[in-house]
């Protein structure tokens, strides 16, 4: 599948729009791949991606290294950005949701089947009343909820692809697109009544698909990576964020656990073992020096890293009606 693209490998002097477009012009049987994140998700880093993508090591622009990991997968879009642009031999993905890392696979496996059945979907949605899609969303999400009993996350099925349609469905059509599951594991979210969502991109979710070939996605806690990395690889880290206030917390994306401080504590101990073999490590938080600037928390267990701040238009609070114009942490070894 794979071979039919041409990923273009840009290095660090030619890595902009215009030499982009004048290659396509000089050479015009390469083809730049398109491809970005597929699904919503809460912390998705598309808007970011200006800012980050200056702190990218230069290695991996010069081509000097060529594998790639993202252990707090959610939307991947940094990953897109990085599979599109540079030379990446394997990329190694994986989140702690079981379920959003069955979406991964079902688009790397069967993507025709699953467009096909997203297609229905478009289609059903489209004809109904309010009403009706109100109560579709509701049977689809019961059906959600029933099924969860009936797949195993640990082996590949047939069934894994109507459930992946189904999670894609949900997640274009629920309430900002956030994954929420109560204590029972029952995914939550009300219906977003969106008059035209964009259930799927045909073009995108094939590139995803031929992008895919080259990565390992799996479920994994992010610390599952001391087994894994060695040298001489990009390793991005993009966890749920540690609050800035009270009510700005989403830090439970599995339903299972609460990324509380001590699971950043834990993070940063991975970061500092990770960095001792000679990798490259980039890892993206929230800020807390917005709200409170003796707040020495990231001083304290990333000392002698370098934290750098970028600004990002976010909600500061859980409801959304302070956005504005705020700093996250962009920590770096390199
Ligand atoms: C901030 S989101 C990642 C956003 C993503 N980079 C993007 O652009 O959409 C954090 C992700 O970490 C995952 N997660 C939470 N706890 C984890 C853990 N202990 N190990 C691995 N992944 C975890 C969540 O399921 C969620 O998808």
């Amino acid at each position: 599948m794979v071979s039919e693209v041409i990923v273009l490998h840009w290095s660090s002097e030619t890595a902009n729009f215009k030499t982009n477009k004048c290659m396509q012009t000089l050479f015009p049987e390469l083809k730049i791949l398109k491809v970005k994140p597929f699904i919503k998700w809460v912390g998705g880093k598309g808007q970011l991606l200006n800012s980050i993508n200056n702190h990218y090591p230069i290695e991996l622009k010069q081509g000097k290294i060529n594998k790639y990991y993202e252990p707090f997968l959610g939307g991947g879009a940094v990953f897109f950005d990085i599979i599109k642009k540079y030379n990446i031999k394997t990329a190694y993905l994986s989140d702690l949701n079981e379920e959003l890392i069955l979406v991964y696979k079902v688009v790397q496996r069967n993507v025709y089947d699953l467009i096909e059945l997203l297609e229905k979907y478009k289609k059903q949605y489209s004809k109904l009343t309010k009403k009706d899609r109100n109560d579709l969303f509701y049977s689809i999400r019961l059906s959600y909820n029933i099924n969860r009993f009936n797949i195993n996350h640990k082996k590949y099925s047939e069934l894994w692809i109507p459930r992946a349609a189904q999670m894609i469905f949900l997640n274009k059509t629920c309430f900002n697109g956030l994954y929420r599951l109560n204590r029972k594991g029952k995914f939550n979210v009300p219906f977003g009544k969106y008059e035209r969502p964009k259930f799927y991109d045909k073009e995108n979710l094939i590139n995803v698909s031929k992008v895919l070939q080259k990565a390992i996605i799996k479920v994994a806690d992010f610390s599952n990576l001391k087994d894994e990395v060695n040298k001489n690889a990009f390793v991005y880290f993009d966890p749920p964020y540690r609050p800035i206030s009270k009510t700005s917390s989403f830090t439970s994306y599995t339903g299972k656990m609460i990324f509380d401080d001590k699971h950043q504590i834990r993070l940063s101990k991975t970061f500092k073992e990770l960095g001792k073999r000679d990798n490259k490590l980039m890892l993206s938080n929230s800020d807390p020096k917005n709200t409170n600037p003796n707040d020495i928390f990231f001083e304290k267990h990333y000392t002698g890293f370098n934290i750098n701040r970028v600004l990002a238009s976010r909600a500061i609070n859980s409801k959304g009606n302070k956005r504005g114009k705020i700093n996250e942490l962009l920590i770096t070894n390199f």
